[in-house]
């Protein structure tokens, strides 16, 4: 069973979340609907650059006879098919790229399928190498066994989760890829935050904002409140910390190993 359309939107909800994951405010992520447009662009995407451009610049755009489009600057630097779009309907007839009569739909589609496609690069480069092909029914290729000593052993997931609790089900509440993203991204728990001021007055709250210049919470006396940063003392609880720590700790087979033993989570 391929679904490369619903890997897509699970990568795209990745970049969201991942985004979201910086400094708070979390990002508004992209609505479902826009998920769901973007991704149904990049399949069209990708069925025409298989015919079009796969000969050459190879099926997932790494390249071959020309250049590897992934790691393009120019490709990197395209707004909505402007620079993309030049190189395709002019070609570069002279270093060996034939010019394609193609439509502006055509070309924003080629251009939403690169998008995607660097978008599961850089998930990938940053947390482990780039798979040629995407995984959806590759995920599941660990051994429950070793799934489960992650979780109980280094993950120390059994501290906060319980499989027979929280987690109990979660298998069937999620698809595969959309499972995958979940363990791996999990968001939806906002940071909190205690401020003290040089008063002594604390405010607590939802963390709103936290740089170098200001920071910002929705009070539980539920005003907005902010200061400057250096005028504060803030201690920030974040229950996801944990979870942007692990992704650093993973190695590839913990990570197939836990997907495996979660997909029997039923
Ligand atoms: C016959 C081989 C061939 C085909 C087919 C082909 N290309 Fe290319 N393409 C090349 C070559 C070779 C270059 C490098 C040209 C150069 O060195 O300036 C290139 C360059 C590009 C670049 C510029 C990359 C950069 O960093 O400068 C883009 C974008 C691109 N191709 C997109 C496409 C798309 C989209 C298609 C399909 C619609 C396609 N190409 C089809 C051979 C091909
Ligand atoms: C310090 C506590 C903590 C640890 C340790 C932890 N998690 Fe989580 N996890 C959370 C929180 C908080 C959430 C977000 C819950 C929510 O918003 O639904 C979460 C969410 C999840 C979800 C998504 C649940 C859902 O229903 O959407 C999965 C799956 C998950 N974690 C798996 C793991 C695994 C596997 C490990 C170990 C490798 C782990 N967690 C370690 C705190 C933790």
């Amino acid at each position: 069973m391929k679904k490369p359309a619903l890997v897509v939107l699970a990568i795209l909800g990745v970049v969201a979340s991942l985004a979201a994951q910086g400094a708070p405010p979390r990002a508004a992520a992209p609505t479902p609907a826009e998920l769901a447009a973007q991704a149904a662009a990049a399949e069209r995407g990708r069925v025409i650059f298989k015919e079009n451009c796969s000969a050459c610049h190879a099926e997932d755009a790494t390249g071959g006879r020309g250049p590897d489009l992934i790691r393009s600057s120019l490709v990197r630097h395209d707004k909505g098919g402007d620079l993309i779009g030049v190189v395709v309907t002019g070609g570069r007839p002279d270093k060996g790229m034939p010019p394609f009569p193609m439509t502006q739909s055509q070309i924003s589609d080629i251009v939403a399928f690169l998008n995607a496609q660097i978008s599961l690069f850089d998930l990938h480069t940053r947390y482990g190498p780039y798979p040629n092909d995407i995984p959806a029914e590759r995920l599941a290729t660990g051994t429950v066994e070793a799934g489960k000593a992650y979780f109980n052993g280094p993950g120390k997931c059994n501290t906060c989760h319980s499989p027979t609790g929280d987690l109990a089900g979660v298998a069937k509440k999620y698809n595969p890829p959309d499972l995958e993203v979940r363990f791996l991204y999990p968001s939806g728990t906002p940071a909190t935050a205690i401020v003290t001021l040089p008063s002594g007055k604390t405010f607590e709250g939802t963390l709103l904002l936290n740089d170098d210049f200001n920071v910002a919470i929705m009070g539980k006396d539920g005003w907005y409140h902010s200061w400057p940063t250096s005028a504060v003392k803030i201690e920030v609880h974040d229950p996801l910390a944990v979870h942007a720590e692990l992704l650093q700790k993973y190695t590839n087979a913990d990570m197939h190993n836990l997907f495996t033993y979660l997909e029997t989570l039923k």
